[in-house]
């Protein structure tokens, strides 16, 4: 066992705390990782506030790059000195999912077995099963993925989650291709990412939408052909507008991608798309969230795909590997998300620049 600093949040909605945590030797298929960056994902800020579960105390930080320290018994797919991304989808191969095939709708996802813990033994629930706002974590070896080690830390991290959910929502789930149009709803670093997901597989238009000018401005950088601004215009007659201009006769776009995850920019989404358009719903609503007055008739007569996704339908094995190899080339800017790196205690005023009062932030990423 050692003793490292961690980033916890110890109840709902408390400043979140730097405090020194105890991280066990791997076990069998375990792995310790020595952390050098970790995104914050508003996804932390939701376990911080509550809306996740109440498995408080939370280890919170799970985008993360880093270099295997040790291996438990039996690990033979990564070894110490390994430059890993985690991943929150180590597949089990047993559950009915993977069984028929459907690896990344994996349902019994390995985790570290044993528990990391406060010093006076309080056990810790790793935020996505990884907490790595932290020098050292405990994972499962199955969560760490293999990626070229002359990669950036801070950038190629951010695919271990937001940045991947943005574009495998966009290409894995959402189907985005050449010859389709598509509108992404809330360009943050998951909605950008998306954006940049739509970009590479040759879509257009690409309509960026935000309530925050700024945010659309790195939406454009990444490859949106048009901004709207939904703070002063009507996101869903704009979009229609935008997709007609392009494709004679469209009535919306052939994708949405809602990365908010509010009811509101849901509905937009919904009545956004063209007939038989697919949604998908990115952003994570919290468990109070309902959608109010929506027709059942207009569900079906409109026809298409309300879909879900979960980390970008991914898999890690698969897609990071492959993505880090675009951003070698050039072809995907990862730079791009990385807004500002910052120290491990900075962690708590990042969450406060995601309120959207201060700069513009797609990522604030802790350098360990
Ligand atoms: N499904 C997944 O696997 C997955 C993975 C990571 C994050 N997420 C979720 O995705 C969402 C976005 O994450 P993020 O890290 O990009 O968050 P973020 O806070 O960086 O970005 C959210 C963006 O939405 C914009 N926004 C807020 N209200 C809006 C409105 N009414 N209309 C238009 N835009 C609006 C904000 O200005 C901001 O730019 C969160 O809910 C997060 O939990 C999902
Ligand atoms: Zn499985
Ligand atoms: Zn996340």
């Amino acid at each position: 066992m050692q003793q490292v600093k961690a980033v916890i949040a110890r109840a709902k909605g408390a400043p979140v705390e730097l405090v020194t945590i105890n991280v066990p030797d791997p076990g069998p298929g375990e792995a310790v990782v020595k952390i050098q960056s970790c995104g914050v994902c508003h996804t932390d800020l939701h376990y911080r506030e509550g809306g996740i579960n109440d498995d408080f105390p939370f280890l919170l930080g799970h985008e993360a790059a880093g270099v295997v320290e040790a291996v438990g018994a039996g690990v033979t797919d990564v070894a110490p000195g390994d430059f890993v991304v985690l991943n929150w989808r180590a597949v089990c191969g047993q559950c009915r999912a993977c069984k028929r095939g459907d690896l990344h709708y994996c349902f019994a996802t390995h985790n570290a077995k044993q528990k990391m813990t406060l010093k006076d033994g309080t056990e810790l629930s790793p935020a996505l099963g990884i907490g790595a706002f932290a020098e050292k974590t405990l994972v499962a070896a199955g969560q760490c993925t293999k990626v070229d080690p002359s990669a950036r830390a801070a950038a190629v991290g951010l695919l271990g989650c937001g940045v991947m959910a943005g574009i495998g929502a966009a290409i894995n789930t959402g189907g985005v291709a050449r010859g389709k149009s598509v509108a992404v709803i809330g360009c943050g670093g998951v909605g950008v990412a998306a954006v940049a997901g739509s970009a590479l597989a040759g879509a257009s238009p690409i309509i960026a939408v935000d309530i925050d000018a700024r945010k659309l401005e790195a939406a454009r950088k990444l490859g949106a052909t048009h901004l709207v601004d939904s703070s002063k215009t009507d996101p869903v007659a704009e979009i229609k507008r935008i997709a007609a201009s392009v494709y004679d006769g469209a009535d919306g776009a052939d994708v949405v991608i809602e990365a908010v995850g509010r009811p509101e920019t849901w509905k937009q989404a919904f009545y956004a798309r063209d007939l038989a358009g697919v949604l998908v719903l990115v952003g994570v609503p919290t468990p109070d969230m309902k959608v109010p007055d929506l027709p059942l008739i207009d569900v079906f007569g409109r026809g298409g795909a309300l879909k879900s996704s979960w980390y970008g339908d991914c898999l890690p094995s698969r897609d990071f590997p492959m993505l880090v190899d675009l951003y070698r080339q050039g072809r995907l800017d990862l730079d791009a998300f990385v807004t500002e790196e910052i120290g491990i205690e900075d962690v708590e005023a990042a969450f406060a620049k995601m309120h959207g009062h201060a700069e513009p932030v797609l990522r604030s990423v802790v350098i360990l």
